[in-house]
């Protein structure tokens, strides 16, 4: 199966954020990543459901929608009807996760559950079976433009193989450090969707370097 590129909207100026979609909706990648951060799940604060709502109308990208929060329950409606396509909350938070999952999932909207470096794998295995992916953090969620920590990569195929043993139907996102070279050990390890930051950002020209990564990597 074909590798899903996954840009994160984060390396781009929050000035100038119609100019950011508008060359990734130029660009051959199907998703977007709207990396959404509260300033207490993690140090640093982005922007909420009504930012989402507010892209929705210039992109019909699929809006991987990924929350760095610790109260989603508060505001999972928000995210519901802002128009996210797929919404991923973190193992370890305290909410009522089936709860969420359910919640999520009776909206026709795809689930996933994202999991940070220093947390055990085998801890999203309850959920496998009623989630449609699991974002693994390649580095500690926060802030983009971080290293790749590569002791993440066994966490990634110890998922991977066990999706495969139990026949689930549950895709593996890597969220971190993602360029030419560690993308390649993602997917190698089991990985069917990367997320992209600085890595496009950096580059000239983000459409170009959003479709090198893809012709690169998207196979
Ligand atoms: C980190 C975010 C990532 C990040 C990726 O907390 O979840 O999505 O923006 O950025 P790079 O590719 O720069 O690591
Ligand atoms: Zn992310």
């Amino acid at each position: 199966m074909k590798t899903i590129i996954s840009p994160s909207i984060l390396g781009g100026s929050f000035s100038n954020m119609e100019k950011t979609i508008s060359e990734l909706d130029k660009s051959k990648a199907e998703y977007i990543h709207f990396d959404v951060m509260d300033g207490d799940f993690v140090p640093n604060l982005t922007f909420g459901p009504q930012f989402i709502s507010n892209v929705r109308s210039h992109s019909n990208k699929i809006f991987d929608v990924h929350l760095m929060v610790n109260r989603v329950q508060k505001f999972i409606d928000d995210y519901i009807k802002a128009g996210s396509d797929i919404i991923s909350f973190h193992i370890e938070i305290e909410d009522d996760l089936k709860k969420l999952i359910s919640k999520i999932k009776e909206n026709n909207i795809k689930c996933g559950i994202a999991i940070k470096p220093k947390t055990p794998w085998d801890k999203i295995k309850p959920y496998l079976d009623e989630i449609d992916q699991v974002i693994v953090m390649t580095v500690e969620p926060g802030f983009g433009g971080q290293v790749f920590i590569n002791d993440q990569v066994d966490k990634i195929k110890n998922i991977s193989n066990y999706i495969k043993s139990k026949d689930l139907n549950v895709q593996i996102e890597i969220d971190g450090g993602i360029n030419y070279e560690t993308g390649k050990i993602c997917i190698e390890a089991g990985a069917d969707i990367l997320v992209a930051g600085s890595f496009l950002f950096n580059q000239d020209n983000l459409t170009i370097a959003t479709n090198n990564l893809i012709d690169e990597l998207g196979k």
